[in-house]
């Protein structure tokens, strides 16, 4: 007797498997994310080419690729690698099929083939952006469809193949419009699929929600082997390249380019970006090192509190949490008497970056208690320091290297925890401090 087939249905979203179809994933809410499992998307048959066990040493080196662009280099920890799909995501605008047709166009010029598929664009708008680019004619393919099984196919003879975008393609024989959940899956299955059976590094292009998220089932970022963040002020000419995900290298390092006339251009000295040197002594700027990866960026924290007019105040932050906005807040206000309550407060870091970098939060302090006092900071001065909820000023990581980076910038002095060792080497003054109620007390009185 032949058994039953049993129709699953399984949330593009969040995975969660249902017996039964709904408008609504029961798990994880989604609308619209549910699609009937077809049998070879099941779970527990092992690809051929895993099939063979093997020990460790049979297993070779990764061979990595390098992109033509340093910066992209060093954020993918020394460029593409053959078989790993990247996923690249951004804001509309900000440079996302600039940086992979400019790294096409160098790894062309180098001898490499590689296909350029776009999804968005025409052939003469690609065209145009890669004479800007000075693209000069040779290993670079373009393919402009919608239309995945075609671009997997012009992928058959080429070293790398760059999508652009994964929510622009589509799989004619699934059902949903492009960018759906379950066509953004498909498209990437079938990506990574050929990306692995052939070792062909491949970029995917995607999009971002409102909210920041990579538009698309949760899923995709489980899928690809790396997952990259092109951010940055859009009103500002700099862009920041972060790793979010990584399986061939760490995530800390970050890119900074700047987008020129001729496409982006790595940024040789970031201090020097995000820190606006010729700006008056005005209260409520205050100058950290922030630590980026490897690297030590000098960056200037700036706050204005305004009295408010509501019953509850505002709290605006660009470039730092809004959580820990509020938290320091609450710390001034306890431990060093500094009180908010009846201002609005905004906070914001010059340049567009934005940090996660506890290191930085006496400058962000000292930047707010400036401007709530309307003392200006001298602006030779540079703070380092995590603050804790007792107002203790705390060591950060690296210190000697962010004090290296300040004395090379030309402050003449740099606050911090009494309790860091510091840098013997340098010359500029260091002067530690216990908590954040004597950094004020020192600074601003
Ligand atoms: P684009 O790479 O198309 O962004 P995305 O793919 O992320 O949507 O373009 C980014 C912006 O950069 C666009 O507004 C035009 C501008 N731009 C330059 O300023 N200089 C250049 O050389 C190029 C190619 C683009
Ligand atoms: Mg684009």
């Amino acid at each position: 007797m032949s058994k039953a087939k049993i129709k699953r249905y399984r949330c593009a979203e969040c995975g969660a498997i249902s017996l039964t179809w709904s408008g609504r994933c029961q798990t994880c809410g989604g609308w619209g994310t549910l699609f009937e499992e077809k049998e070879e998307d099941l779970p527990g048959r092992p690809r051929e080419s895993y099939a063979k066990k093997i020990t460790l040493s049979e297993v070779g080196e990764i061979r990595r690729f390098p992109t033509g662009i340093d910066e992209l280099d060093r954020v993918l920890g020394g460029g593409w690698v053959e078989g790993g799909v990247v996923l690249l995501g951004g804001e509309p605008g900000v440079g996302k099929s600039t940086l992979l047709l400019q790294s096409a166009i160098s790894m062309a010029e180098g001898g490499k083939k590689v296909l350029y598929v776009s999804g968005e664009e025409s052939p003469s708008q690609v065209a145009m952006r890669a004479k800007r680019l000075n693209a000069r004619d040779g290993n670079l393919f373009l393919l402009c469809t919608d239309d995945i099984d075609e671009a997997l196919q012009a992928a058959g003879d080429v070293e790398f193949l760059f999508l652009d975008s994964v929510q622009t393609m589509r799989d004619r024989d699934e059902g949903g419009w492009p960018g759906s959940p379950l066509q953004v899956r498909v498209v990437a299955q079938k990506c990574i699929e050929l990306a692995k059976a052939l070792g062909l590094p491949t970029v995917l292009v995607s999009h971002i929600t409102k909210s920041g998220q990579i538009a698309g089932p949760k899923l995709l970022e489980h899928m690809v082997d790396v997952v990259l963040f092109f951010g940055g002020d859009k009103t500002s000419r700099f862009r920041v390249l972060r790793s979010e995900k990584n399986r061939f290298a760490g995530c800390d390092e970050i890119g900074i380019f700047e987008m020129t006339e001729r496409g982006l251009a790595a940024v040789f000295d970031p201090s020097k970006v995000f820190w606006n040197e010729m700006a008056l002594s005005e209260p409520g700027v205050a100058m950290g090192v922030m630590l980026e990866g490897t690297r030590p960026l000098v960056s200037e924290f700036q706050a204005l509190a305004c009295a408010t007019p509501f019953m509850y105040p505002k709290r605006t932050a660009r470039g730092v949490d809004l959580n820990k906005l509020h938290l320091l807040l609450a710390v001034l206000e306890r431990r060093a008497n500094l009180s908010a309550r009846n201002f609005d407060v905004y906070v914001n870091i010059v340049g567009g970056i934005s940090t996660k970098d506890p290191g930085v939060d006496l400058a962000i302090c000292m930047a707010i208690a400036s401007t709530i006092t309307d003392k200006p900071i001298p602006r030779d001065v540079c703070f380092l320091g995590e603050v804790g909820l007792s107002g203790e000023v705390r060591p950060v990581a690296r210190a000697a290297l962010r004090i290296r980076e300040a004395e090379r910038m030309g402050f003449k002095k740099i606050v911090m925890s009494r309790y860091e060792k510091g840098e013997k080497s340098c010359n500029i003054k260091q002067i530690g401090v216990e908590s954040l109620k004597e950094a004020v007390r020192m600074m601003l009185s």
